[in-house]
């Protein structure tokens, strides 16, 4: 794993938008595997100038994303898919058909089987972009006895509702329940680009930093196991 730590958020998403911009660079039919949340938007913004730079064509990048959120409506301005759209995909070349969020068809069972049958046809992808959460969850994937391989439906548990009320009028608009890659579809990628920043995530990366254990109870354990991550913190994230 490489470790690099910045001194500011603008630093963390500069870095993290120059591994992405790498990719896309070298193979312009690039598969990106997308996270939604506060700590990629300044990546995403800086992706966004360097398209308008003309630096960076998205014109034949495909997309998949980890999660979206269960019960909520797409055109929904707190779903993952507007997320999507505000922060990159209504911004930069990219053709919108070759861009890929969890959504809800017919029944959940019938939604989780139709998000795996995409990504077994995606197969690998060249980057995978993650988030990790106060409790090291990563995309969904809520610490527990078990983790899933494969696209579930997670409920949520109360600290993720909680930090993730910000973003609704209030805790009780938060949907209590997700649809999320699991660990094998997160894993199934050539590079994994993990960020964490802010005061709010130091606990989960001190954690990191001291284990030598892969815990399901703490699934960001478990990018020791890729054998191409880069972790990418702030100085708030690192040292608290
Ligand atoms: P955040 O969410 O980027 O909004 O902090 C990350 C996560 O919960 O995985």
């Amino acid at each position: 794993m490489k470790l690099i730590v910045c001194d500011s958020y603008d630093e963390m998403s500069k870095k993290a938008a120059e591994i992405v911009s790498d990719v896309i660079n070298e193979n312009p039919s690039a598969i990106l595997g997308l996270a939604t949340g506060s700590t990629p938007e300044g990546m995403y913004k800086e992706l966004v100038e360097a398209y308008k730079d003309g630096k960076l064509d998205f014109s034949k990048v495909s997309t998949v994303n980890l999660d979206e959120y269960v019960g909520i409506d797409p055109s929904n301005p707190q779903s993952y898919q507007s997320f999507m759209n505000e922060n990159l995909f209504d911004r930069v070349n990219i053709n919108k058909e070759n861009t890929h969020l969890p959504k809800e068809i017919g029944s959940l069972e019938e939604s989780v089987k139709a998000y795996d049958k995409l990504l077994a046809e995606i197969g690998q992808r060249d980057l995978q972009l993650l988030g990790i959460g106060p409790n090291g969850h990563i995309a969904f994937n809520e610490p527990d006895e078990k983790l899933n391989m494969h696209t579930s439906i997670i409920d949520l548990k109360d600290e993720t509702i909680e930090a993730n009320s910000r973003f609704f009028d209030s805790k009780d608009d938060v949907p209590k329940q997700a649809m999320s890659m699991g660990m094998a579809d997160i894993f199934n990628s050539k590079t994994l680009l993990v960020l964490a920043s802010g005061k709010n995530k130091h606990k989960a990366v001190e954690k990191f930093m001291h284990t030598d254990k892969i815990e399901t109870l703490f699934p960001m354990s478990f990018i020791n196991l890729h054998p191409n991550c880069y972790l990418i913190v702030d100085k708030d994230a690192y040292q608290g």
